[in-house]
């Protein structure tokens, strides 16, 4: 699976997905994550990447040939083409499922400023997607979660892949709570079944433990049974 990110910010991406799991990912070469700044793709000398919007507007609109360049330079006829945008349709879990069946090579353009020159959607009709119902200061951030969430659902890429099963969201429950050593810690107990070594009652607990998933509910799942 691989990811090109085209962003007018390499270093935000390279932050958070050069580290931990998908590092290791990377270097195990199960993903491939080439970041490709799209300012490489202006030809003026000072590196033009946005102008004014027409029809007037606030702020500024990025242009479409660097953007275009861009994306010709790693494109195929297998790349599904994404752009970060919080017009887009919301990343979930299933969603993120999708994606892993249907492609092996995405190509994901960060949007920044007011957005991108409309003319990039006319042209490659790509996928709008939206981490979540906020706006970002800057699509790469977006990007980066979503090679995130795509990664992990790949095989090989989490260490264990019962974690993926047992999991928050993947079976609509929360996880039960978790304990590590001390035993006691600031007066609060690591409940007693947990070090019973009773593998039955060991997993009643677990299973007693866990809360149909709603926001409403993760505040009272705090307290166990
Ligand atoms: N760019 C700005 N906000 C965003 C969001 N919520 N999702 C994806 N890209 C974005």
């Amino acid at each position: 699976m691989r990811f090109d990110i085209l962003t007018l910010f390499p270093e935000i991406v390279k932050g958070p997905l050069g580290e931990s799991i998908i590092n290791k990912a990377v270097s195990e070469k199960i993903i491939e994550i080439n970041v490709v700044n799209i300012r490489d793709f202006t030809d003026d000398k000072h590196k033009t990447a946005d102008d004014r919007p027409f029809g007037g507007g606030p702020g500024m609109v990025m242009k479409p040939e660097p953007v275009f360049k861009a994306i010709e330079s790693c494109k195929t006829s297998e790349s599904k083409i994404i752009i970060m945008s919080p017009a887009g349709g919301q990343l979930t879990q299933e969603k993120a499922k999708e994606f892993v069946k249907s492609s092996k090579h995405f190509i994901l353009v960060c949007g920044h400023y007011e957005g991108i020159d409309h003319r990039i959607n006319e042209i490659y009709n790509p996928e709008l997607v939206s981490i979540g119902p906020y706006v970002l200061t800057n699509g790469a951030i977006a990007a980066a979660v979503f090679v995130d969430v795509i990664s992990r659902l790949k095989p090989g890429v989490l260490g264990n892949s019962d974690s993926l099963l047992d999991e928050t969201h993947e079976t609509d429950e929360t996880e039960y709570p978790q304990y590590t050593r001390p035993r006691s810690f600031k007066g609060f107990d690591v409940p007693e079944v947990l070090l019973s070594g009773n593998h039955e009652e060991i997993e009643k607990w677990k299973n007693k433990n866990r809360r149909k998933f709603s926001t409403e509910d993760v505040n009272e799942h705090n307290k166990c049974d």
